[in-house]
């Protein structure tokens, strides 16, 4: 397939939505399919959670000691390292964390530490720095409102809870963990929903200029073509 990134235009693609929306999925796939950088915003929330918890600074009942996490923000240093199957690996403080960072007890406690605001402040810097050479797909929830308001293709993913929760549980027991329930995965999205659009700071929400798809009913296929088709158009866009 060719695509307009031939011409060496290269933008900042934006995707935001709730968790599970398959939107990491897609991000990533339109990086490899278009020779850009993906980067999983999400997993370094998930990474600050991981280190919160290994440091008694949050338990799993979701209680966290905001003060002791952000005083340890110059202590967590997260970066991403390729595999040789074209997917990147997070690591903490230098450690492979990407088993551990996806795993129940992390996603109980990242949407409030991802509530806090120095925490968010630290990683939209980050974030930031990484999209400064543009050619990047970045995935999460204030990408196109926040972190790159000028990203020229916003995204914005919205499905079901419950197609959601279950495409979660179906990934957890594919990768063996048989301990899961339904119930509870559903129960955690929609708490996650909850705070991810209600917290003071960045709030999940569309942007005014992003691209709405609801891709509850889309295959993987279908859901490549589309976001491959608004890519180039941007991308044709600029080049006239
Ligand atoms: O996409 P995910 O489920 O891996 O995200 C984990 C958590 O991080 C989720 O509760 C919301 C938060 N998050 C965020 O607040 N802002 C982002 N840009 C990405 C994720």
């Amino acid at each position: 397939m060719t695509t307009s990134t031939d011409s060496g235009k290269r933008i900042v693609v934006a995707i935001d939505g709730f968790s599970s929306s398959g939107k990491s999925t897609m991000a990533r796939r339109l990086a490899a399919s278009v020779g850009y950088r993906y980067i999983d915003s999400g997993a370094m929330y998930r990474a600050v959670a991981l280190y919160a918890l290994e440091h008694g600074m949050a338990t799993e009942g979701g209680e966290l000691q905001r003060e002791a996490i952000v005083a340890s923000l110059p202590q967590i240093k997260i970066d991403f390292k390729p595999q040789p199957d074209g997917t990147q690996h997070t690591l903490l403080n230098g450690a492979d964390v990407e088993t551990e960072i996806r795993q129940l007890r992390v996603s109980q406690v990242v949407s409030p530490v991802a509530a806090i605001p120095q925490v968010r402040r630290a990683l939209v810097s980050m974030q930031q720095a990484l999209g400064r050479d543009n050619g990047i797909v970045m995935d999460g929830r204030d990408i196109g409102t926040t972190v790159f308001p000028d990203a020229e293709l916003k995204i914005y993913v919205d499905a079901s809870a419950q197609t959601r929760a279950m495409r979660r549980y179906n990934e957890l027991r594919a990768k063996g963990d048989t301990s899961v329930q339904y119930d509870d995965i559903l129960a955690n999205v929609m708490e996650r929903d909850r705070i991810d659009r209600t917290r003071a700071e960045s709030p999940l929400r569309r942007a005014d200029d992003a691209i709405s798809l609801d891709n509850s009913e889309m295959t993987l296929e279908e859901q490549d073509a589309w976001l491959l088709s608004r890519f180039d158009e941007v991308t044709r866009k600029g080049e006239q």
